[in-house]
């Protein structure tokens, strides 16, 4: 294209080399936004006849254009231009074909700095509010499944290995405070989203007398952006979102590590449905936890995102710089990312099937009832650092005859303290275990209940 039919060609006495523009467009990815980008096009039109820049039916004659390019694009007919650059000068152009010169009025007091800052912040409001929704999706099915398993003993793990029993449920329950706390601070990032920088035009704002409030509301924005300068340059908000992206990728990366634990052989706690694994092209036995693997894995794609954007920003002089167009790809695929992950979770959980009995077994390994006999002993008057010292000598006892805790008998029990009487094998059993657990917060099956009612009141 010749650079004099381009919207910004107009000083220009020479072509792009044809690479440059190549190198510089970024329509082939940002055209992803064309409906934010219209939306905001069209209030920005709205805003300029209200003020009386436009006349009402010049402001029509635009939005219906907009309109009209927005149903194109809709259904594929709309034909993107490497050389008109980016979506914003894509749609413009073709706007002005559309409906005659009145189009050309509709950068009036606006330049692609603000707009694009406009576009990305419209958008990722958006994707905030799907992304909350599908970690309440989650989160529920996770409090199905936490309510079947209110009542299934495992091993509870530090250093993974065996330490006490626990509920299943209750360790479900663990994954979904992480999630909750993943949504807030998504939804607490919405509201530095959520801030209109249009009006700011190229960096200094503009001389025609336009009404950003009035703007801000038609877009639903719930503040305006103070400064100027600040609104078109800074992309904090897309690094702030990028990094609730990372913890939640976190989180999920470390269920997925104890999915892929708990499915293989040597645990064999769970199994997965065949919906969700696949095989192995040489060992014909294999059935291998491929979603579990992957999630882990994209994890480190999207942390990769957040040092980009940092990377990016970092050093960048005020106001608007062209680095910034690179701000769309790792925010686009951090998206992608998640909702691909969220969404695989969700299918993913109700189908696995828990191998009680082996994990009812598991938890009995290990002397997981230890801190409980000293625990009795310190209700019975022994301080707990003595308890601890004569249990640790119990267990000892344990390992060198290869028995459990509740198979040595009183007598050689009592030989390590006269404290202990009968009762010590009920405190001994897994039951008895998670059952004197019973607190807020703790791993008793009633408590596991109560907490997945208080859990669904937080919805
Ligand atoms: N494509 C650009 C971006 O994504 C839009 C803003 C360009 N502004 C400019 N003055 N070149 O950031």
């Amino acid at each position: 294209m010749n650079n004099f039919d381009k919207p910004w060609g107009g000083r220009f006495t020479q072509a792009t080399d044809v690479f440059v523009e190549a190198f510089t467009a970024s329509v082939n990815f940002d055209k992803r936004l064309y409906e934010y980008d219209i939306m905001g096009s069209i209030a920005h039109a709205k805003m300029l006849a209200q003020v009386g820049i436009l006349t009402r039916t010049e402001c029509n004659s635009i939005v219906e254009g907009l309109q009209a390019i927005q149903q194109e694009i809709l259904e594929g007919k709309f034909e993107w231009s490497v050389a008109l650059e980016d979506v914003h000068m894509n749609i413009e152009t073709v706007l002005v074909q559309k409906i005659g010169p009145v189009g050309k009025k509709l950068h009036t007091g606006r330049s692609r700095n603000d707009q694009v800052a406009t576009d990305i912040r419209l958008y990722l409001r958006y994707e905030i509010d799907l992304l909350g929704a599908q970690i309440t999706r989650l989160i529920k099915i996770l409090a199905e499944v936490a309510e079947r398993e209110a009542d299934t003993i495992m091993p509870g793990f530090t250093h993974l290995q065996s330490a006490q029993p626990i509920i299943f449920g209750h360790h479900l329950l663990a994954w979904c405070e992480m999630l909750l706390r993943d949504r807030d601070r998504l939804q607490d990032c919405r509201k530095r989203v959520n801030c209109l920088p249009l009006g700011a035009a190229a960096l200094a704002g503009t001389s025609y007398p336009i009404d950003r409030r009035y703007t801000a509301q038609l877009l639903g924005f719930e503040t305006v952006a103070e400064n100027s300068l600040d609104a078109v340059s800074d992309r904090d908000f897309a690094i702030e979102f990028t990094s609730c992206a990372t913890l939640l990728m976190m989180h999920l990366s470390r269920f997925s590590e104890e999915i892929v634990l708990w499915s293989s052989a040597q645990f064999n706690f769970i199994e997965l449905s065949d919906a969700f694994c696949t095989g192995s092209s040489i060992m014909p036995q294999k059935k291998n936890p491929d979603v579990p693997e992957l999630v882990r894995g994209k994890t480190g794609r999207v942390y990769g995102h957040l040092i980009s954007l940092l990377t990016l920003m970092k050093s960048q002089p005020l106001a608007y710089n062209k680095d910034n167009q690179e701000d769309k790809e790792p925010l686009f695929d951090t998206i992608d990312t998640l909702k691909g992950c969220l969404r695989v979770y969700g299918d993913m959980m109700p189908s696995i099937r828990v191998n009680r009995e082996v994990m009812y077994q598991a938890a009995g390994r290990g002397f997981t009832t230890a801190t409980d006999l000293a625990d009795y002993l310190v209700k019975k008057g022994m301080p707990f650092r003595d308890a601890h010292e004569v249990v640790g000598k119990v267990v000892r006892h344990a390992i060198d005859t290869h028995c459990h805790l509740d198979e040595i008998s009183l007598d050689v029990l009592r030989s390590f303290s006269v404290l202990i009487e009968e009762d010590i094998y009920v405190k001994l059993t897994l039951e008895g275990s998670v059952a004197s657990r019973h607190h807020f917060g703790g791993t008793a099956p009633q408590q596991v209940r109560k907490a997945i009612k208080r859990l669904r009141g937080r919805f």
